[in-house]
């Protein structure tokens, strides 16, 4: 079944965009829909609001408003774990030794810069679908999902 899901390009990668959204395509997703924005402060914390109250959530909302980021609708096959998996996982150090090659991996800085975000659950994607493209219409997808 086609699922969609969200990716972002974090702001520590978006110097490597052109060569991710190559990856992407070259991996069979669908680009539905893509936009480069600048969160604000209470956006990117809105956005992040079930990790509010751990330890690097500061950070993470600082960093995620300091400069602009891509954000994608991708649509393929099992769209949400496909696109979990090409990226790997959050540690760039622990996808290094796990996942050899996953755009963590590759793009990846550290724990908070790790060049990419994708929605881990069907649930997310829509909440986070909706949150960075407000006029998107979901679709009616396959019962089940
Ligand atoms: P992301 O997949 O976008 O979802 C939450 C983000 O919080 C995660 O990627 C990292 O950027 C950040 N994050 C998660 N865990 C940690 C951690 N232990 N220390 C610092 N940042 C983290």
């Amino acid at each position: 079944y086609v699922e969609r899901t969200l990716a972002i390009i974090k702001p520590d990668a978006m110097n490597k965009a052109a060569e991710i959204e190559d990856i992407i395509l070259r991996n069979g997703f669908t680009i539905l829909q893509k936009r480069k924005v600048h969160l604000s402060p209470e956006q990117a914390s809105d956005f992040y609001v079930e990790h509010y109250g751990k330890m690097f959530f500061p950070s993470l909302v600082a960093y995620m408003s300091s400069s602009p980021i891509t954000v994608y609708v991708l649509a393929k096959d099992k769209a949400i774990s496909a696109w979990r998996e090409l990226i790997g996982p959050t540690n760039p150090f622990k996808a290094r030794e796990t996942h050899p090659g996953c755009l963590r991996d590759t793009y990846g800085k550290d724990q908070t810069r790790n060049a990419v975000h994708g929605s881990d659950s069907f649930i997310s994607a829509q909440r986070e679908i909706r949150f960075m493209f407000h006029d998107n219409v979901i679709e009616p997808i396959a019962a089940g999902q």
